[in-house]
């Protein structure tokens, strides 16, 4: 493989996505393995924005480093180009089926696919507390560590 790709779409790439494109950067950089990594929102209510400060509040707090990630929509392009495309929901996971070819079908997953983890989903933050940006953070570190086993087996 050459060096792998992975994007993180959520619906809005405000919140879970873009915590899954910082929090992911820095565990790649950890494993040291070199991965190009971004996300993208399946809607564009928040085009150029960069995450919401909740989130980042929650990330910087383990240290995480939001800087560069701005909002985008998912791209047609973006089937062709990445590797792995890693829906944060069912939701976003079906939506993401219905707007691409089915021969990219196949690098669509739920991100969740890759934790040991009770959840399947991770929960949509926006309309709710900080606990919610807290179990985000949380589902995306656990799931983190296993696409870095999973790519590191396809090396
Ligand atoms: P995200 O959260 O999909 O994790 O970025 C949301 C962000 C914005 C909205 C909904 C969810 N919104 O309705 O604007």
């Amino acid at each position: 493989m050459s060096t792998p790709s992975v994007l993180f779409v959520c619906l809005g790439n405000i919140c879970r996505s873009p915590t899954a494109e910082a929090v992911f950067r820095q565990k790649a950089k950890e494993a040291g393995i070199s991965v190009g990594i971004d996300s993208a929102g399946t809607h564009g209510y928040h085009i150029g924005n960069p995450p919401d400060k909740r989130s980042q509040a929650a990330g910087k707090a383990k240290g995480y480093d939001f800087t560069g990630i701005s909002c985008r929509k998912v791209a047609a392009s973006d089937f062709e180009k990445f590797d792995y495309v890693l829906a944060m929901d069912k939701s976003n996971f079906e939506n993401l089926k219905k707007v691409s070819e089915p021969a990219y079908h196949e690098k669509i997953k739920l991100f969740l696919d890759f934790a040991d983890s009770t959840y399947d989903e991770v929960p949509d933050p926006y309309y709710g507390g900080k606990k919610g940006f807290e179990l985000v953070l949380e589902l995306i570190e656990q799931a983190s560590e296993g696409l870095i086993e999973d790519i590191k087996s396809k090396l």
